[in-house]
């Protein structure tokens, strides 16, 4: 299937097979020759599909491509939607027994390997990443990958807490700066402050100085979401945030995926006129022109980027972003992770440690 131009945009062009090391090759690099990797050969559900392979082959680096020995990888809704709804529309490809997909974009963990034309890393850094969309798949002992998708770790966090970020803090910002093009001073909304998304949210539309409103289901949502800094949280499950914010009082709303029809029903009279922007990070209910003027981004799709993370590193590193880890499963038990994530009770990240 051809891939449209669009997908090509976020990194999603197919990539031919790369080769494989030899022994020698992988004991000059002191790099093992194989590797373990979840795997799966057709799309379905993890449970069915998915495998813990022992040996993967390691293959060869190509020139502007590091090796990364994983240390951490976080989970994110896209590992199991790509498996089970919508992997060939992402990637334009069927896995196979001959070229099975890997699981997992974050990554955190060490660099171990560099292709030739590298030349921003060397053996040793602490790094993390995004992969991108035509090559994930950190659920592994080992991952190769461009170098323009790394950035060194921010030294003043554990491996899980930077693997826990790349994913959801790149959609966040490129939600809120990149598209929506917030500014100090302005009021956001954040409809889902206490998702993964909008947990990074709401702490880096504080840091560029936005007034910040967030919704939260509950008390104990309501607790986390106030505790990341927002200036007004509104608990969902005890009224509607329509009701409680004023009419055109708002200059960008950023739906975390949890509400298709805000655009259509209440977003429009909360945005300001002429100037207020709506973003959303997964599909609107059929959008409907706007009444009042206000501006219909719709639906962004996160692409990685090494310069956008380490913009992020610098709101770590200055303590303005704190990850928010839920959980941390070993290696082996991506099954039970998964299913964690699915029941949606996750507060902050779900992490897989590959290495000790
Ligand atoms: N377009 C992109 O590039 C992009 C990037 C990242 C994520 N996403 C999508 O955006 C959604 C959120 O991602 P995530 O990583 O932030 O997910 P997450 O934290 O792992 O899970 C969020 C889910 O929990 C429920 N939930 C938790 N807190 C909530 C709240 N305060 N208000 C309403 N619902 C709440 C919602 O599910 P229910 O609505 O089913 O109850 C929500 O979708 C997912 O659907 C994900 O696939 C898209």
């Amino acid at each position: 299937m051809a891939v449209p131009s669009t997908l090509r945009a976020y990194g999603c062009e197919q990539r031919s097979e790369p080769a494989q090391l030899t022994q020698k090759e992988a004991k000059a690099a002191s790099v093992p020759s194989t590797f373990r990797a979840y795997q799966y050969e057709k799309f379905g559900s993890p449970d069915c599909e998915l495998r813990l392979r022992e040996s993967v082959p390691t293959s060869r680096l190509e020139a502007t491509q590091l090796r990364i020995k994983v240390h951490s990888a976080a989970l994110n809704p896209a590992d199991q939607k790509i498996m089970q709804d919508f992997g060939l529309a992402i990637t334009g490809r069927q896995p196979s027994a001959e070229a099975p997909f890997g699981m997992g974009f974050d990554v955190a963990g060490t660099v171990v390997e560099t292709g030739d034309n590298v030349t921003q890393f060397k053996e040793g850094d602490a790094v993390y990443a995004m992969a991108p969309f035509s090559s994930f798949g950190t659920f592994a002992e080992y991952v190769a990958i461009e170098e323009q998708f790394v950035a060194l770790k921010p030294e003043n966090v554990t491996f899980e807490e930077a693997a826990s970020v790349p994913y959801t803090a790149l959609t966040s910002y490129q939600a809120l700066f990149e598209h929506a093009s917030l500014k100090e001073g302005e009021r956001v909304l954040i409809l889902g402050g206490s998702t993964a998304t909008g947990s990074v949210a709401v702490q880096l539309a504080r840091a560029m100085g936005a007034f910040v409103i967030a919704t939260a289901i509950g008390c104990q949502d309501y607790l986390l979401v106030e505790s990341l800094g927002a200036n007004q949280v509104i608990d969902v499950s005890r009224q509607k945030w329509a009701n409680v914010v004023d009419a055109h009082s708002v200059d960008v709303m950023y739906d975390c995926g949890v509400e298709r029809k805000a655009w259509n029903y209440d977003a429009q009279a909360a945005l300001k006129k002429d100037s207020g922007r709506y973003v959303t990070i997964n599909p609107m209910m059929q959008p409907r022109a706007a009444k009042f003027g206000a501006k219909c981004i719709g639906e962004i799709m996160v692409h990685p980027s090494a310069e956008q993370l380490r913009e992020l590193s610098s709101f770590i590193e200055s303590g303005a972003l704190k990850p928010v880890v839920d959980s941390v499963y070993s290696f082996e038990r991506l099954l039970p992770a998964l299913e964690k994530l699915k029941t949606k009770k996750a507060r902050g990240k779900v992490v897989l440690r590959a290495a000790y």
